[in-house]
């Protein structure tokens, strides 16, 4: 394969750096944070991995948007700041090396890769001839909700969850029901009363997400049965994207919809990949089944599914499937200490004011109820045209501690006054960001 030059390497290398510390005089830089954090792993999640310059969204994105002297922390789009597993960056460079790449047959060890892990970690039973690939969970989405949908019908979700279901609902040329959870005692519950009220004729698929972006509760096979008992009575077809199942805090189940029972099995499709839990997103290989053929040949109607796969995705995928299993751990580990700093952090009286918080169940995000902030900056700051205070706040928060946030009201009914804090990022970077979000709002407050 071919090195990078020595000065793309110094540019990289550098790059983030200069930003960082060439930001406005109000806030810290990098040199005052120090990581404290104690993780039984032999991988480093501490160290701190430069994607300036490589036109990630997160950062190039961000910084392209709102400034380079205003971007500190970004801490938007869900994906991770930490640097690839060695054994699948290795097996990439390897394929790179054998330089063709024309049409070639999806591998049998790319499909036992997943039967394994699925069974391996969560028990789950999948059948080769059950799975079907994609570019990714929600392109694989799409002609399923054309396939089983009536014609311009109503796809349900329940908010606030990810945003991008919206977007797909639209690019099906369905329209969005959203069914509205409740927060009690801090933990957002289905409200399957308002979601049976809206099923009708025209809904005839339900979008779960399992675990939940943004809130992160990881369902119980209770409440899964009885969002299942309702979806099934009104012949409305889970399709339940799981996405998010291996990034789990320490004492927290996940339970994948399809193993709750037959009828439910019978009645789902269940859409996964390796992307989010070791950060291969943009290599665009995700995978879906059901044990239900007629439910697939159905949902396979509006096309969209894949019989190859993108070479790198694949291999990616098998090779952190087959070796990646301390890997998510030494993850999981790093990342629940992330969640305790921030909790302790945001908990401890007055260093947060305005904001409330505790540690979710699942996920690399956290979903920070800004609710006592939204008024002070919205006064503070007067909102333009169009904006909401979620947006008004977001920005007030890049402008004075160089911390980007996502804006609450993307998620759906129920998130106002809400930001999304992606926490998948070096200790140094998690501190940096906290301290700067502590000055800027003890000078509002
Ligand atoms: C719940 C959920 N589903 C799907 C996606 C996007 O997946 P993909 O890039 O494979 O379409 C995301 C990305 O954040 C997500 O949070």
């Amino acid at each position: 394969m071919k090195k990078q030059t020595p000065s793309r390497r110094k540019f990289l290398k550098t790059a983030g750096l200069t930003t960082l510390i060439t930001a406005s005089g109000q806030v810290n830089s990098f040199a005052r944070g120090k990581s404290q954090s104690k993780i039984n792993s032999r991988y480093d999640f501490d160290k701190v991995f430069n994607r300036i310059g490589v036109n990630s969204i997160k950062w190039d994105g961000a910084i392209r948007k709102y400034g380079k002297d205003k971007i500190i922390v970004p801490m938007g789009i869900a994906d991770m700041d930490f640097k690839q597993m060695p054994a699948v960056t290795k097996a990439l460079m390897e394929r790179v090396e054998y330089e063709s790449y024309g049409y070639e047959m999806v591998t049998d060890e790319y499909y036992q890769s997943i039967i394994d892990w699925n069974k391996n970690r969560y028990g789950q039973e999948i059948k080769k001839e059950w799975i079907r690939n994609s570019s990714g969970l929600t392109s694989g989405m799409v002609p399923a909700l054309r396939g089983l949908n009536p014609v311009g019908g109503k796809v349900a979700v329940m908010t606030p969850t990810y945003s991008g279901f919206n977007i797909e609902i639209k690019k099906a040329g369905m329209r969005v029901e959203q069914s509205p959870m409740k927060k009690i005692n801090g933990r957002w519950k289905m409200d399957l009363e308002d979601l049976e009220s809206r099923l009708d004729y025209e809904t005839k698929c339900l979008i779960l997400c399992n675990p939940n972006n943004p809130t992160g509760e990881c369902w119980t096979a209770d409440e899964l049965r009885a969002l299942g008992d309702v979806c099934i009575r009104h012949g409305v077809t889970v399709l339940s994207d799981e996405i998010w199942c291996d990034i789990i805090r320490k004492e927290q189940k996940y339970i994948p919809y399809a193993s709750i029972g037959e009828k439910y099995a019978d009645s789902s499709i269940t859409y996964k990949s390796a992307g989010k839990t070791f950060n291969q997103a943009i290599l665009k290989v995700a995978y879906f089944f059901t044990q239900n053929d007629d439910l697939m040949n159905a949902a396979m109607v509006g096309g969209g599914h894949q019989t190859e796969v993108n070479i790198f995705g694949q291999i990616a995928t098998e090779v952190a499937y087959k070796k990646g299993a301390k890997w998510v751990d030494g993850l999981n580990q790093y990342l629940d200490s992330n969640f305790d700093y921030l909790v302790d952090y945001i908990n401890t009286p007055g260093e947060m004011p305005g904001i409330e918080y505790s540690k979710p169940e699942s996920t690399y995000l956290a979903w920070l109820d800004c609710n006592g902030l939204k008024e002070k900056v919205a006064t503070a700051d007067k909102l333009k045209e169009g904006q909401t205070p979620e947006d008004k706040l977001s920005e007030w928060l890049i402008e004075h501690a160089g911390v980007q946030l996502n804006a609450g009201h993307v998620y759906g009914i129920g998130s106002d006054g809400f930001l999304r804090m992606n926490i998948a990022v070096p200790r140094v970077h998690l501190k940096l960001a906290l301290d700067n979000l502590n000055k800027a709002l003890k000078s509002i407050i």
